[in-house]
């Protein structure tokens, strides 16, 4: 026979079809975050590519509740200007005074006439996954609880509410850390903050709430007994992984999140196909798109709206922002921002593409090489020290070695056009705005300030001429002068044989 609803202890581990609507969230998100010590607001830093309450927010709306509210307060301005750009629905609650959880409660509940079930979390719990408050909510539903906590067992539960059981299993009350005598400090299983309620219940609750503790504020978490005091049935739901339930209250904590996001979105990666050689150096924001058999090795970055093809090879130490990599490409040693890299182009070691950056197919921008707003043909080469601005390069192109194009006058860009089939001789400057027909060469060495027609020769360097003897007269007694003698040379400047 199963067990009586109020003695559940943990959530089930079966998939939940969040078959139960969720009426209300709200997420807490009006403190200060003073322990961060940091003018960015907590909220607003980032894991893996997304802010903390990002995370929070797009698990919360997997959920579809019928009213999202966030309650804002430290920092509301630029709290709020980020949510509404992700997510536009939110409704924002404006807790003037930080006067607690249970005070922040009280206001976000003020004016809602809704009836139902309300999902209360913090906005700097960015692990919790809509999974597993699916399964919550599947729990706190077929109990028919008038309040459900979410709790974990936690190593080290240091600073965390604590829950208190009876010999039952049913919670009696939640006492915090600062109000807490030394044997409630041992129990380890604490409340991570996420609370399914009765919104009926919990209005009459929190409107009750004093503030007789040691830190002098509106506890959301005494509800729970009072509830409990008026009939309610109450709850302690252990989850099945506390890792989830870590709240970021300091840069360490934020290290701490980030490197299990980190874990997390690299296992989702492998698990679909993508090779990552060493999952513990490779940062992989979430919003990046990996196919299958795509090889990623250590000390690489891929942030933004990278996009990466199959059996493409990136790294080691490689970072790659908003980068769009064609299936066969290799970017190896390299930083690429906001820049495409064609199907089977190689770049690297040691490159830097900039933003507008178009690398055709088969293309190569090889070691030591700086390109910025250029389109770079298929099949076209720059293997090897050169810098590349404001381009147009056609197919079949090689640029040599260590040629710069000289787009900038000092005041303004230029831009520089590039057929297909050229050849640039190493050292070439190409000073802008300038255009190389098709199949076109030019001289090493040269300094091109005029345009050059399609087969031409562009050659624009002073005549070489060798002063005979010059090192046995002006150098006499150097160990260059000693193999030059030997070799044949001597002092005269006439022309020998
Ligand atoms: C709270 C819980 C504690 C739990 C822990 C889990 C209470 C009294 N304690 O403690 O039992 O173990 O979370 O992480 O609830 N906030 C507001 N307005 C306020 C105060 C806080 O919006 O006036 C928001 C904060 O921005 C934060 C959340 O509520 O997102 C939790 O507040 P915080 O001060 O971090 O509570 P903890 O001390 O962590
Ligand atoms: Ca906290």
């Amino acid at each position: 026979m199963a067990e009586p609803p109020a003695r559940i202890r943990s959530l089930n581990r079966r998939e939940s079809n969040l078959a139960k609507t969720l009426e209300v969230a709200i997420v807490l998100a009006a403190g200060e975050g003073t322990r961060m010590k940091s003018e960015t607001p907590k909220v607003l830093h980032f894991i893996s590519g997304k802010t903390i309450i990002d995370h929070v927010i797009s698990q919360v709306s997997k959920l579809s509740p019928g009213t999202l509210r966030v309650v804002v307060g430290a920092a509301r301005d630029s709290v709020e200007e980020h949510i509404k750009q992700i997510a536009p629905t939110v409704e924002f609650i404006f807790q003037a005074e930080r006067n607690g959880t249970g005070h922040a409660v009280q206001v976000a509940l003020a004016d809602l006439k809704i009836k139902g079930t309300v999902l209360i979390c913090a906005g700097d719990t960015p692990l919790l996954r809509s999974e597993t408050l699916a399964q919550f909510i599947d729990v706190h539903s077929e109990s028919k609880n008038t309040v459900s906590v979410l709790t974990a067992q936690f190593p080290d539960p240091t600073g965390y509410g604590r829950i208190l059981r009876n010999e039952a299993d049913e919670i009696l009350a939640i006492i915090e850390e600062l109000d807490a005598p030394d044997e409630i400090k041992m129990i380890d299983e604490i409340n991570t903050g996420v609370y399914l309620f009765d919104i009926d219940a919990l209005r009459t609750s929190v409107a009750k709430l004093k503030s007789d503790n040691s830190q002098g504020e509106l506890y959301l978490t005494d509800v729970i007994a009072d509830i409990k005091a008026s009939g309610g049935r109450a709850a302690a739901i252990l989850s099945n992984d506390y890792s989830e339930t870590l709240g970021i209250n300091d840069r360490s904590q934020l290290a701490e999140c980030a490197a299990i996001m980190r874990d997390r979105i690299n296992y989702e990666h492998m698990i679909n196909g993508v090779e990552i050689i060493d999952p513990t150096t490779t940062w992989i924001d979430a919003s990046v798109e990996i196919d299958s058999d795509a090889t990623i090795f250590p000390e690489s970055w891929l942030a933004g709206t990278t996009k990466i093809g199959s059996k493409a090879i990136i790294g080691p130490r490689t970072t790659l922002m908003n980068v769009k990599v064609g299936s066969s490409a290799s970017v190896i040693e390299s930083n690429c921002v906001d820049c495409t890299i064609g199907a089977g182009a190689s770049v690297g070691p040691y490159s830097y593409l900039r933003a507008g950056t178009n690398l055709g197919e088969g293309a190569k921008a090889g070691a030591f090489v700086e390109i910025k707003n250029s389109t770079i043909g298929e099949g076209s080469k720059i293997p090897h020290l050169s810098y590349v601005g404001d381009a147009e390069i056609g197919s079949g192109t090689n640029i040599g070695a260590a040629t710069v194009f000289v787009n900038y006058d000092g005041v303004e860009k230029h831009k520089t056009k590039i057929g297909d089939e050229v050849r640039i001789g190493s050292d070439t400057m190409l000073v802008a705005p300038v255009s190389i027909g098709d199949g076109a060469y030019t001289a090493a060495g040269s300094v091109i300030t005029d345009d050059i027609p399609a087969g031409a020769m562009g050659f624009a360097r002073s005549k070489q001429r060798n002063i005979l003897g010059w090192v046995l007269r002006k150098r006499s007694g150097t160990k260059s002068a000693q193999v030059a003698k030997a070799a044949g040379a001597n002092e005269s400047s006439e022309q020998g044989s």
